[in-house]
């Protein structure tokens, strides 16, 4: 994905060492976690990034993409995501 990669890393590389360089660091999407994890909640931080406390007080530079990807395209990035969690 060209929009996310940059920061979180290709799949082929895993977790990048990009994503460890950000404070907060970018979280590694393979976790067994976001298999579980409330799909709403990846929506909305996909939706609105570092926009929105706490996540703007600790310097996130995760963007807000809810200008850049329709309601239909958020949710198919969410279940990839998930679909990569194991
Ligand atoms: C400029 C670098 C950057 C880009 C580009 C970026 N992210 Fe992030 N993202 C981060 C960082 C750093 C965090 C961790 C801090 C945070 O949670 O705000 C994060 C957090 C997240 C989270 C929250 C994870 C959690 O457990 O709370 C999701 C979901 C996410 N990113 C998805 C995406 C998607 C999907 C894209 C592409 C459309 C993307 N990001 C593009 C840097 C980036």
């Amino acid at each position: 994905m060209n929009k996310c990669a940059s920061c979180h890393g290709k799949p082929s590389e895993g977790r990048s060492d990009r994503a460890a360089f950000f404070k907060p660091a970018a979280p590694d999407f393979t976790d067994a976690h976001y298999q579980e994890i409330d799909p709403a909640y990846l929506y909305w931080r996909i939706e609105v990034g570092k926009t929105v406390e706490p996540y703007r007080s600790q310097g996130s530079v995760m963007p807000a993409w809810s200008a850049h990807f329709s309601e239909e395209k958020i949710w198919q990035i969410v279940a990839y995501l998930q679909a990569r969690a194991h």
